[in-house]
């Protein structure tokens, strides 16, 4: 069974922009995102395109501001401290990667936590570990918010996460922890890989290699969500870590590429947005 990330996320963002829609009345004003893209990278192009056009229609005020690839780092902070500083800004997101000349760690730390809209910041990262309130990594929670909507159990499930990235390996692997899962993560050198993922229950793949996961890999039955955008030797399409035709004829549910686990990605991000903006207003 294709888990349908398109659909799932229009329920969802139909009733965020009925939430959004009473704010005018309740708070006198709307949430206002800010993204900055660095460079023409045709993939960051079209992600910020896509959040842009979702933000718009949900009733999120947005503003994409460009900079050329070759701003100072020093200029570019100096971006985030000003948006930082305007009351009128509830979420601020840095689209990455950043030139090599940018260090990329520095520029997420100087995002405000509170406008930190994709939980990258080590604030809310370390808030995230300890199990404190804070933003929820928008790919994470998506996923998390695909498997609950397919009612797909995740307590005392073997979940088995492959890839250790800081934003996506790595938190959806605590937010499986926390939802009571038994977890586990594989990466590029893990030993007898195979033997791993025919484990899972629940196997999440984001490691960024075309095709990666093959059928025989997969536990039959298993849910197996796709995090991979890769571009497809064969005929340029996008596609997924995990060879679809062949994992579909053994998953119990699995998530198509497009189409899965990215509309849930900009979905959540709209979501933070929004609590972002009401936390400030309930603050005032
Ligand atoms: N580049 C790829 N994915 C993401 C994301 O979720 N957020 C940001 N800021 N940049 C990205």
């Amino acid at each position: 069974m294709e888990i349908n990330g398109r659909e799932i996320s229009k329920s969802i963002k139909a009733k965020l922009a009925e939430k959004v829609a009473t704010f005018p009345e309740k708070y006198g004003s709307t949430p206002n995102l800010v993204v900055i893209l660095v460079g023409e990278d045709p993939g960051s192009v079209s992600y910020v395109t896509g959040k842009a056009k979702t933000a718009t229609e949900i009733g999120i005020r947005n503003t994409t501001i460009r900079r050329d690839e070759n701003i100072s780092e020093e200029e570019l902070l100096a971006l985030i401290d000003e948006l930082n500083h305007d009351d009128d800004v509830d979420g601020i997101l840095v689209q990455l990667p950043l030139p090599k000349h940018i260090d990329e760690d520095k520029v997420i730390a100087a995002i405000s936590p509170d406008k930190d809209v994709d939980a990258f910041h080590p604030y809310n990262v370390a808030r995230l570990w300890l199990k404190q309130p804070c933003s929820l990594p928008c790919t994470p929670k998506g996923i998390i918010k695909l498997l609950k909507s397919h009612n797909v159990l995740i307590e005392g499930q073997e979940a088995v996460v492959v890839g250790r990235s800081n934003i996506v390996g790595l938190p959806v692997a605590k937010l499986l922890l926390d939802n009571n899962a038994t977890v586990t993560v594989a990466h590029s050198r893990t030993k007898n890989l195979a033997e791993i993922t025919r484990r899972a229950d629940i196997l999440v793949v984001a490691i960024g290699k075309e095709r990666y996961i093959k059928a025989d890999m997969i536990k039959p039955g298993a849910v197996v969500i796709d995090v991979g955008v890769n571009r497809d030797s064969r005929n340029g399409k996008l596609c997924g870590d995990v060879d679809f035709e062949a994992a579909s004829k053994v998953a119990s549910h699995i998530t198509p590429v497009p189409g899965g686990v990215g509309p849930m990605t900009i979905t959540c991000l709209m979501e933070n947005t929004i609590d972002s903006f009401v936390r400030k207003m309930e603050r005032k």
